[in-house]
């Protein structure tokens, strides 16, 4: 469904992304480069192509680099205002500050979104449903396999939800909040101003308490919170893949993804989904798969990388393993070295030559 045309949305990008860490302490987590562009570029794009025109940032943590990457939205067909909490003010907090900005009347449906989601539901048919029945505020629910990590939506058959319980260690139901809301804009205003409140803990079990109408809108399509960095990598490789499409993605959805100035020799091995940024290198016989080259990195020649991200002039030397591996920016893996199952590598850090030869080397 196409939408109204004239939706305004307030983004919430205010969060450090600690459990991003390495790659979050130089760049916010929605500014991170995923399949090619900032990470927000793909949501966007996807909230203007569903009749979003205007959206308010609600940010804090290194809020002034939003409005470096993505100044007055001209260039996504969006008009942008940026709003900043000087400590952050929860999830809550930054809906009812950012809210200040909105030019929307009382009675206006105002979207919610929050900053590290990737999602191929129908904001237009979400809208839809809210307005049509005149809801206090339409979530948007999925279904995960492990609910206690996020929070947990039960609803009754005619899809009114009946408790909002964040990260509850016993979730009664699979389905969750997805982290898009429609708010009518006066239920917006009934949240305190300049309190730290969080939307989970509070306002939706308050509106629930109190009797407002709160539904639910669930479907099945792609879903994904990139808040670890084995889910942001997955994040890009879809992307890269086009498993979820993306007006923001520069090219044609494939197995790579080369960014201008990238060097990938015929004999190297590179594919499933892999992202080759800006000037980086992959030297002949080296092994890409799934993962997120940062600029200017170099894949020596009979290096594997697989589902890991590799920093902006980072360098994984010949023989080096890196899989489901985070190497931060300008960190060098020496040869020999190898990175599993969740290793974080710090920026800068140079893991020398492995010392060690084993009988089969000899
Ligand atoms: N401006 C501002 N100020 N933004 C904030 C603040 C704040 O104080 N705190 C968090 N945010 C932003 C984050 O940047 C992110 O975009 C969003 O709010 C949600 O915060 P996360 O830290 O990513 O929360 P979560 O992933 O643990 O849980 C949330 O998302 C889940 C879906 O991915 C909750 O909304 C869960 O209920 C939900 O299931
Ligand atoms: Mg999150």
């Amino acid at each position: 469904m196409e939408g109204r045309g004239d939706l305004e949305a307030i983004l919430l990008v205010g969060g450090k992304g600690t459990r991003l860490r390495p790659l979050t302490l130089s760049v916010p987590k929605p500014l991170l480069p995923t399949a090619g562009v900032p990470f927000l570029a793909h949501q966007l794009a996807r909230a203007r192509a569903y009749g979003v025109r205007r959206i308010v940032f609600a940010t804090s943590y290194r809020a002034s680099m939003f409005a470096e990457a993505f100044g007055d939205g001209s260039s996504f067909g969006l008009e942008l205002a940026y709003m900043t909490e000087e400590t952050p003010l929860g999830t809550g907090g930054a809906i009812r500050n950012a809210a200040e900005a909105l030019t929307s009347p009382p009675g206006a449906p105002v979207l919610i979104l929050n900053g590290d989601i990737l999602s191929g539901h129908d904001i237009g048919a979400q809208v839809e449903r809210h307005v049509t029945a005149g809801a206090a505020v339409t979530l948007h629910l999925t279904e995960v396999d492990d609910p206690s990590r996020f929070g947990c939506v039960p609803t009754d058959e005619s899809g009114r939800v009946t408790a909002f319980l964040e990260k509850t260690p016993n979730p009664v139901t699979n389905r969750i909040n997805a982290g898009c809301y429609v708010f009518t804009r006066s239920v917006i205003d009934t949240i305190p101003a300049g309190e730290v409140v969080s939307v989970e803990r509070e306002t939706f079990p308050g509106l629930i308490e109190a009797g407002e109408q709160v539904l639910g809108y669930a479907d099945r399509s792609y879903w994904l919170d990139v808040g670890t960095p084995a889910a942001f990598v997955q994040g890009s490789r879809d992307l890269v893949l086009g498993t979820l499409s993306s007006p923001a993605l520069p090219g044609p959805p494939g197995e790579v993804l080369a960014l201008p100035g990238a060097m990938i020799p015929s004999d190297a091995k590179v594919g499933g989904g892999t992202v080759v940024g800006a000037g980086a290198v992959v030297e002949s016989g080296a092994q890409v798969s799934g993962s997120v080259i940062g600029a200017g990195a170099v894949i020596r020649a009979g290096a594997v990388v697989s589902d890991s991200v590799v920093g902006t002039g980072a360098r994984i030397e010949s023989g080096a393993v890196v899989r489901d591996s985070v190497v931060g920016d300008e960190a060098v893996v020496g040869p020999g070295n190898e990175l599993r199952a969740g290793a974080r590598l710090w920026p800068g850090v140079h893991l020398p030559a492995c010392a060690v030869r084993f009988s089969s080397d000899v």
